[in-house]
Formats: structure tokens, sequence, C-alpha cells
């Protein structure tokens, strides 16, 4: 009895389904539900364990797969691309989404053009390897550029070398001169869902390059025409990028400079009566937004994948938390776009390091473990109104998974109001505004329990 309205409630879908409605027995084809691989933040270090480039001088043990102070050593880089390849059985994964940041975190004099686009062609071509006929839609991160950041906005070797790489995931030519110009493109997918490829390191304030213009690129009149094209051709878009808009829970500062977040942020709510989704990396934490309409209702959310790194971020006056290795499978509705489910896959490290071999696991599968019913953004408001308390299952769940089940760090009041106004703030000011009322209210809490 539920295959009749399951059957009824996806009549919309096309061609293929009704086809096959007429033998019943091929039913599983009309659903209209696909996945999508999204992996991010590789950042590969070919000097562990003899120079250690990425290591801040902090490592001591080396293990097999790596070490939280240290980017991803060769053998981590393979066994999670194979961990993503047996997550991918039996599921119908329409692409992959590869949000950039290969290169390891060091000194750019111990970097070279060469050698950014050495540890590029590596990886694409691993890829390649391991999943022959996946279409992958990639993007660059800010430390896959050489100098580090430094993104012009214009036409550049780096660029150039790429896209012998990239083409074939790209497959239309129309693109390329977008690409050969500042490293953005869109695609359509098989499934008639429009990629829309963002190269947002142009807006990161590490890039002195950039700082004064107004659109580098010309991307933002780009991404315009593109989403008012989709609109009119009634399509869905995804956005993509490695460095995303809003505020980074460290620090407070939005990643972009100022009048780049704002245009961004403009244009994107200006399209979410198109825009299905933004899937973006660079943070190396998961966690996420929600853009809010005008009347306060939640309209988009913008989902950021913790990395495949675990490496740990060690300034003067700051250490980042710890990371486990992860990537992550999102299942959507290919007429809707709605994202239904989110499956969050982790690596283990110091338990695989021990047993010499590499333990993956689901740290949380969002519809079981989140309380909602879909990745919505009704639905991710309601998880993040719920992560107010700090005391409450939801926001110590997050802590866990932020960092892909490593070992948490103590959160404080102030931290928790870090947290939970990124999810729902993306400009400083309003950003300022929810940390000072969180904080009181947090504090009262915790002091509460004492
Ligand atoms: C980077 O290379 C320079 C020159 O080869 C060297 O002096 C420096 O120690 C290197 N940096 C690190 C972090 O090893
Ligand atoms: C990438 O580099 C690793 C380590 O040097 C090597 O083992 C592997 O074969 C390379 N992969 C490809 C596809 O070239
Ligand atoms: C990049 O390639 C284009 C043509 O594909 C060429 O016109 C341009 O000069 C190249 N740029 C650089 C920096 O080599
Ligand atoms: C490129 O796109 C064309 C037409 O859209 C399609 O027929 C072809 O299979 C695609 N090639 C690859 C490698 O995806
Ligand atoms: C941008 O403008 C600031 C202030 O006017 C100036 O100090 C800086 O040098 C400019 N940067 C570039 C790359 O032009
Ligand atoms: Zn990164
Ligand atoms: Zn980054």
């Amino acid at each position: 009895m539920h295959v009749i309205p399951r059957i009824l409630s996806k009549m919309a879908f096309p061609t293929l389904c009704a086809l096959f409605l007429l033998s019943l027995t091929r039913i599983s084809v009309c659903t209209s539900e696909g996945w999508i691989l999204h992996v991010t933040d590789f950042h590969w270090d070919r000097t562990y364990t003899n120079r250690d480039l990425s290591c801040n001088g902090l490592v001591n043990t080396h293990g097999l797969y790596g070490d939280y102070w240290c980017d991803s050593p060769f053998s981590l880089i393979d066994v999670t691309i194979k961990a993503m390849k047996n997550a991918t059985q039996g599921k119908d994964v329409d692409f992959m989404l590869w949000t950039g940041d290969s290169v390891l975190h060091t000194a750019d004099e111990n970097l070279s053009i060469d050698n950014n686009v050495g540890i590029l062609t590596n990886l694409t071509n691993q890829l390649q390897q391991t999943f022959p006929t996946m279409d992958v839609y990639a993007t660059y991160g800010n430390h896959d550029y050489y100098p580090n950041n430094q993104y012009p906005p214009h036409n550049n070797e780096i660029y150039n070398r790429t896209l012998e790489h990239w083409r074939n995931w790209i497959n239309d030519s129309a693109q390329e001169t977008n690409f050969l110009k500042g490293a953005y493109y869109t695609v359509k997918t098989k499934y008639g869902l429009r990629i829309l490829a963002l190269n947002t390191n142009l807006y990161y304030t590490s890039d002195k390059v950039t700082a004064n213009m107004s659109d580098p690129a010309d991307q933002f009149v780009w991404m315009e025409s593109v989403l008012k094209q989709s609109r009119r051709n009634h399509e869905m878009v995804l956005v993509t990028g490695h460095v995303p808009p809003g505020v980074a829970a460290e620090g407070g500062k939005t990643w972009f400079y100022q009048h780049f977040n704002t245009r961004m942020v403009h244009i994107l709510q200006q399209y979410s009566d198109v825009i299905i989704g933004l899937h973006f990396g660079h943070e190396h934490a998961d966690t996420f937004r929600i853009f809010y309409g005008h009347s306060g209702q939640p309209e988009m959310a913008l989902y950021i994948a913790p990395s495949v790194t675990p490496w740990r971020y060690k300034t003067s006056s700051a250490t980042g938390p710890k990371h486990n290795p992860s990537f992550r499978l999102i299942k959507y509705d290919r007429t809707t776009g709605r994202h239904l489910d989110l499956v969050q896959y982790y690596m283990d490290l110091p338990e695989s390091n021990k047993q010499n071999r590499p333990i993956w696991a689901i740290a949380y599968t969002a519809t079981t473990d989140m309380g909602i019913p879909d990745l919505s953004p009704r639905s991710m408001d309601n998880f993040a109104t719920r992560t107010k308390n700090p005391n409450g299952p939801e926001f110590q769940n997050h802590l866990k998974w932020r960092n892909a089940n490593a070992e948490v760090m103590p959160c404080d009041a102030l931290c928790h109001s870090l947290i939970y106004c990124n999810y729902m703030k993306l400009h400083e000011h309003e950003y300022k505004t929810c940390l000072r009322d969180t904080q009181q209210y947090t504090a009262s809490i915790l002091g509460k329990r004492k």
C-alpha cells in the first residue's frame, strides 16, 4: 500500500519514470533521489616524515595515516579516496563536489607553481582513476594558488595548467573562457541541476591583489546573469566554492572583504527561489549557515564540509582543535532539489594509526541524529534554534561533529555564542549584536549549572 502514493508523488518526475511506470517491476527506477559526494581540503604534505613542512615543528610520532599537527600524508589521501569509493557503493551518486585546498600549509618559499600544479594534477588523477565515470565539479582553495592566496583577477599559468586536467569534468568549451579568466564556471548535471562553481578566493581578505576592486574577474556580474537565466529557464542551482560567505566563528570577522561579503550575500538572497543549496569548505569544520528572508523566514542553507586533513593550526596566540579526516554524502531530490539527508563519514585517526589500518565510521546521519526530517533551510533553522542551549544534546553533538568526532575542547559561553551566532548571522555588525546577547544568555545558563 505504501507504493501507490509514492509513485503518485513522483509523477512529476519526467519521461524516464513515466516509461517505467508501465512496468511496475522496475519501480525503483522511478525514484528521484540522488546523492552528492563532497570532499574538501586534502592539504597533501609530500614532506611528511622527512621535512614535515606543514607541522609547525610539533609532530613527534608520525603515525602511518598522519598526525593532528600535520597535513595529510599520501597514505591518508589514498585510504580516504578508497573509503569514498566504498561509501558510494549501492548509492546513486550523481556527482562529486571537490572544494579545493589540496596544497599543504607552508610558507611560499617552500612552494612553487610547479609544486602546486603537481599536487593538483596528482589528486585529480587519483580521483579520476578511482571514479572513472563520476562527474566531478572542482573549485580552487586559497592554498592552491602560488603565491598562497594571491589569486589575480585575470588569466595566468595556474588556471591554464589546471584546465588541462579539469577540462573533461567541465566538459563545455563555452565555460573554458570563464575558467581561464577567473576560475569560475557553470555546468548542467545529467539530471538538469545547474552547478555554479565559484572562485571565492578572489574575495578572501588574504588576497592582497583584489582588495580594492569592485568585481574581480567580473564574477559577480557573471553569476547574477547565470542566476537570472536559470530563473527564466526554471532551473535549480547548486552553488559551490571554497571560502564561504558569512562570518568565521574564530575571530568574528567575515572571510571576505566586507564589501564583497555584502554583495555576495545580497546576490544570493535575491535568488533564493532558484538556489537549492550551497556547499563550501575552507573552515576544516562541520558547520552551516542559514540565509533568512526579509520577514525572518529561513530561505537557503549553506553547508560546510569538514576537511580531509587532520591539521590543527597554531599561531602565537591560538591553537586550533584536532580534526579527524572526513568526507560526506548528501541525499537530494532530483525533481525539487530539496536536500533530504546527509551522511558524514570520518576516520578515527589515533585508532587507525594504532592498528595500522584505516578505521572509518559514520559520525552521524542528519535525519537520525539531528532530530530533523530533512536538510531544508527550515529544518536547519530548527536545529540551530535548539543549539541555543549550550548544555543541550544538539549543541554538545554539534561540538563533537564539528571536528569529525575528534577530542572536543572545552567550550565556554563565548565559544558557544561564536558558534551559535555563526549559523544565523552573515554580516559582522549583526554577528556582533548576536554575540553580545547570546553570551549573556549562555553565561546565565552555564552559571546556573555550577
Ligand atoms: C622553507 O624553505 C626554506 C629555504 O629552503 C628553509 O630555510 C625553511 O626552513 C623552510 N621552511 C620550513 C618550515 O621548513
Ligand atoms: C600520486 O603520488 C603518489 C605519491 O607520490 C603516487 O604513489 C601516486 O601513484 C600518484 N598518483 C598518480 C595518479 O599519479
Ligand atoms: C593561457 O592559455 C590561453 C589560451 O588557451 C592563452 O591565450 C594564454 O596566453 C595563456 N596564458 C598564459 C599565462 O600562459
Ligand atoms: C560531455 O557532454 C556531452 C554532451 O552534454 C556528453 O554527451 C558527454 O558524454 C560528456 N562527456 C563527459 C566526459 O562527461
Ligand atoms: C588599496 O587601498 C588601500 C587604501 O586606499 C591602499 O593602502 C592599498 O595599497 C591598496 N591596495 C592595492 C592592492 O592597490
Ligand atoms: Zn584548508
Ligand atoms: Zn582554505
